[in-house]
């Protein structure tokens, strides 16, 4: 699957997606990430991205002539969006709420582009004739959509086959199915219970000492699995 991500600032992204998991799928070829300048689609000799709103007001708005031309680089994007196999988010703070099971739909997609406004937003055009979806990740104002890409791609990223270890998804699973009927309202096939790692006592100098389970140093796995799913974590 490949994600574009349109922004003024690709170099505050890059880093994120050069560790751990995301950058060993990338590697793996499971996924593409695309950082695409903005700044690099402008026509004019410095390069403005931005001007400023009609009818007055503060603030300055991006303008859609490079966010087109960007899209038009990327296989005429806005083309084979029609085939539903592709489709272009627009990151607003005003967009619906992004979810898991949003990530779910995208996952299945060969292609999501993202497009990450700045400054007090971006030419409504955008939203009117480009974009087929507008998409916040919360009720809260960032200063520009970067972030809420972020978070998007490492969501949909994971529920890519492969790109997370199986015997996570395995273990929750199981659980999860066992325990259908109580879990209501919660993100669909997410599960979690407490986790451990050594030492099996730390010593935090006068606090005391705070132990690890002891069932779970037991080798018993019948009894883990039931200590489990007694203190699964519902995320609501
Ligand atoms: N841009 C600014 N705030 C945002 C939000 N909450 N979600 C998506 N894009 C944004």
């Amino acid at each position: 699957m490949i994600f574009d991500i349109l922004t003024i600032c690709p170099q505050a992204v890059k880093p994120y997606f050069e560790e751990g998991i995301i950058k060993r799928a990338q590697k793996n070829k499971l996924i593409e990430i695309n950082l695409r300048n903005i700044r690099d689609y402008t026509v004019d000799k410095h390069r403005v991205v931005d001007d400023s709103p009609y009818g007055g007001g503060p603030g300055m708005v991006i303008k859609i002539e490079p966010i087109w031309k960007c899209l038009q680089g990327i296989n005429n994007v806005k083309l084979s969006a029609k085939n539903n196999k592709t489709k272009i988010i627009l990151l607003s703070p005003r967009g619906k709420l992004f979810d898991q099971s949003m990530a779910k739909r995208w996952s299945k997609l060969d292609r999501l582009v993202l497009i990450s406004g700045r400054y007090e937003g971006v030419d409504e055009r955008v939203a009117d004739y480009i974009a087929d979806e507008i998409v916040s990740i919360g009720d809260y104002i960032l200063m520009g959509g970067e972030i809420a890409a972020m978070a998007i791609v490492e969501t949909t990223a994971r529920l890519i086959p492969g790109v997370i270890g199986d015997e996570t998804k395995w273990s929750q699973k199981k659980i999860a199915k066992s325990r259908k009927k109580e879990i209501k309202n919660r993100i669909m096939g997410f599960t979690e219970f407490p986790q451990y790692t050594k030492p099996e006592i730390f010593k935090a100098g006068k606090e005391g000492e705070w132990k690890v389970p002891p069932v779970l140093l037991s080798g018993n796995h019948a009894k883990i699995e039931e200590w489990r799913k007694k203190r699964i974590v519902v995320i609501k």
